[in-house]
């Protein structure tokens, strides 16, 4: 039997849960608000905020889980990739525990960590599969193998989706986190009405500076004739960006698909709930008869269980990391060529 805390730490959300034989029993995720009023995350706000959280966000997961912290027999933190401030707060923390329960400690990435989000569920996906991920930190086609072999098909070269929806939705006056603002004008909007550029970027790569800056340019072409044109035709505008956005990543997974000849397909990462990614994924098991795992969405955004549950893993592994680690801001994960 073995039971493990997991602590996610890596931007803005203070997370913990408790995973027992490969079950969550708890994922507590404490979110800050404060970012909203400079309308992206601050760093320095964050760790500090993760300071406060930390400890009731901990005590609340083995509440919940009715387990004590005598009970847990290895800890897992996000070790990278992040924001340096906000990592150190849940590697420090996880050391300390160890050290004081005398627990393994194990470190995790938080993109393998997404990928493993598919494992919570009863209904896990076979090997090999192919796993999107679209986050506001993260944008990438892995083919999954096996447990912690990964091959890295393609990823962004600039800005993640989810960043790109946000900074849209800025540019449209929105509140953030946009990405799901925007999504919901969308679906209320014709997606025909403006048309912006598909980037051509090699491979399985991906890129989503340049359509920001056309959307920029857009605007400011015309609003100048037309103050009001953004709040009079905002609809619109939110389901051609969105259109063109996910048009992007799905022309790439289909390809993937079509290449390497896996239909097995998981979506990971928090703009796994936009609802034109989810049409156009569903239309893919009609017409390609994809099989598509796409995990609860409290296991799609950033989270504690993926966490504990990668930890649970590297624990029957006897994967541990040594109580000299340090976070890594800039964490790869380790694929094969
Ligand atoms: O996975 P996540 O919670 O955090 C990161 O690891 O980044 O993803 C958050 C991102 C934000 O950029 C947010 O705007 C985006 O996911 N997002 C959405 C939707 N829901 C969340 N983007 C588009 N449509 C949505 N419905
Ligand atoms: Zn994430």
């Amino acid at each position: 039997m073995a039971i493990i805390l997991g602590i996610e730490s890596s931007c803005d959300d203070t997370s913990a849960s408790i995973v027992k034989d490969g079950n969550v029993l708890s994922n507590i995720v404490c979110s800050q608000a404060i970012h909203q009023k400079y309308g992206g995350v601050v760093p320095e706000l964050a760790s500090r905020a993760h300071e406060k959280n930390i400890i009731p966000t901990i005590s609340e997961a083995l509440k919940s889980a009715s387990v004590s912290l005598s009970e847990i027999n290895a800890i897992s933190f996000t070790q990278g990739p992040g924001l340096l401030g906000s990592l150190l707060v849940g590697n420090c923390f996880a050391k300390g525990i160890a050290m004081a329960q005398k627990i393994p400690l194990i470190s995790v990435n938080h993109i393998e960590a997404h990928i493993n989000a598919h494992f919570i569920e009863d209904v896990k996906p076979t090997f090999p599969f192919l796993c999107l991920t679209v986050s506001g930190g993260h944008t990438q086609i892995i083919c999954v193998e096996g447990f912690g072999k990964y091959k890295l098909l393609g990823e962004t070269l600039d800005d993640a989706i989810g960043e790109a929806f946000d900074k849209s939705a800025k540019l449209l006056g929105l509140p953030y986190p946009g990405g799901p603002l925007l999504d919901k004008m969308a679906q209320l909007g014709n997606f025909k009405k403006y048309e912006f550029p598909i980037p051509e970027i090699k491979n399985y790569d991906f890129s989503f500076s340049g359509i920001k800056t056309s959307i920029l340019n857009f605007l400011q072409n015309n609003t100048r004739n037309n103050p009001d044109f953004i709040a009079q035709n905002l609809n619109d505008i939110c389901a051609s960006i969105q259109y063109t956005l996910i048009k992007i990543v799905m022309r790439k997974l289909k390809k993937a698909s079509q290449e390497f000849n896996i239909k097995t397909i998981a979506i990971a990462g928090g703009v796994a709930a936009n609802s034109e990614l989810r049409s156009k994924i569903q239309f893919e098991v009609q017409l390609s008869n994809w099989e598509v795992f796409i995990p609860k969405f409290e296991y799609c955004t950033d989270n504690a269980a993926m966490i504990a549950i990668t930890g649970y893993y590297k624990f029957l592994n006897n994967d541990f990391a040594d109580l000299s680690s340090v976070p890594n801001p800039r964490l790869e994960m380790k694929v094969i060529k």
